[in-house]
């Protein structure tokens, strides 16, 4: 059997770099290999609204957003469904069998939904759909019979908590077939891809830390964004030994450049190990290693840019791709349902002779 593949976002905010080296290039990656079964990318707009009830317009306005943020980095829509998540309606029903699987206790413990609650203020006013959230998001994942989910390091714990719930409905129904596949993450190989650090140095690449360059940012921006980017505050004269470790330049050269952006920007070095070597031992300074990583991070950007003005010639041929892409992922989410409802033995129907 192929794999079926299924990852998805919450339309916040526009894609960042951190998104694109933690999970979208290994998305694009993956479906230009094709050797997938299925493929979907979901817009998980419900989930964006269990901690933005009040913001529905931010929402509504990220979705097409987050799906041109997507083709313009190279996910082709003839290859993968990219559909939204509140069109679904059968991931509701899931949810609500599966709640009955896992306790609130089980939830608390995810270190995810545990960073959420502290950087949302919600200590003293949880939202019910917030902190239920994990068990929709494996909704999500097993609705599909996915067997792989693209992500970034942090949601980790929601795929646990997705072969969890395999297990206990596996334990409390039965099955004499199998219903639910055993998902699995896929994640980047690099550690600093998994994770990519903010501009300031924080420890994660993030829109709510104001600390991201994003893919639709322009030339100027990212130029500026580099040339305010964090690293070594020792380093102030040229001759001064720089640190590397810490050092958000080259956390970025170690995620994005390769060894034939040298040949084309920086002749003088064969490689990063060099460019490093060189640093450390003090002479180079940070607006030459700057202006290196803005030429590297647009070569990759300029391309996206341009897909993206391509892309906003046509937004209503991509909502509508996605109103289609939804309707084929609800009738697929429903053969499931019905399999699930025949396993609990709740298929009334079936009661008649
Ligand atoms: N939690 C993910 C995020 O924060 C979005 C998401 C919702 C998701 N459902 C999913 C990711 C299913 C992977 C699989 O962006």
């Amino acid at each position: 059997m192929k794999d079926i593949i299924l990852t998805g976002d919450r339309p916040t905010g526009n894609l960042h770099l951190g998104h694109y080296v933690g999970t979208v290039r290994n998305r694009v990656n993956i479906q230009n290999q094709g050797d997938y079964e299925k493929f979907y990318i979901m817009i998980a707009d419900t989930q964006a609204l269990t901690d933005n009830a009040d913001r529905v317009d931010k929402v509504k306005n990220n979705i097409i957003q987050i799906a041109i943020d997507y083709i313009s980095a190279g996910i082709d829509p003839s290859k993968v469904n990219i559909f939204i998540q509140s069109m679904v309606g059968e991931l509701h029903e899931f949810t609500t069998y599966f709640l009955n699987l896992v306790t609130l206790a089980r939830v608390q413990r995810n270190p995810t939904i545990k960073e959420e609650i502290k950087t949302r203020g919600f200590e003293k006013s949880l939202p019910m759909g917030f902190i239920t959230y994990p068990i929709s998001q494996a909704s999500d994942i097993l609705a599909f019979g996915t067997t792989i989910v693209p992500v970034g390091d942090d949601q980790l714990p929601m795929i646990e908590q997705a072969r969890e719930i395999v297990e206990a409905f596996n334990r409390t129904y039965t099955p004499s077939e199998e219903v639910f596949a055993m998902p699995k993450p896929f994640l980047s190989e690099d550690k600093i891809c998994r994770r990519l650090p903010g501009l300031d140095g924080k420890l994660k690449m993030s829109k709510s830390y104001g600390n991201a360059i994003y893919l639709c940012d322009n030339s100027d921006t990212v130029r500026q964004k580099v040339m305010s980017a964090y690293t070594d505050p020792d380093h102030i004269r040229v001759n001064d030994p720089g640190r590397v470790e810490g050092n958000m330049v080259f956390a970025y050269l170690d995620a994005f450049c390769k060894n034939e952006h040298f040949e084309r920007y920086m002749p003088e070095y064969e490689n990063l190990d060099e460019l490093k070597q060189h640093y450390k031992k003090g002479g180079l300074g940070d607006v030459k290693i700057k202006k290196f990583l803005i030429e590297v991070l647009e070569e990759l950007l300029t391309p996206i840019r341009q897909k993206r003005a391509e892309c906003l010639e046509h937004v209503d041929d991509i909502y509508n791709m996605l109103f289609e892409n939804s309707y084929t992922a609800s009738l697929e989410a429903k053969k499931r349902l019905e399999k699930m409802k025949d396993a609990m033995g709740i298929n009334y129907r079936k009661l008649l002779k």
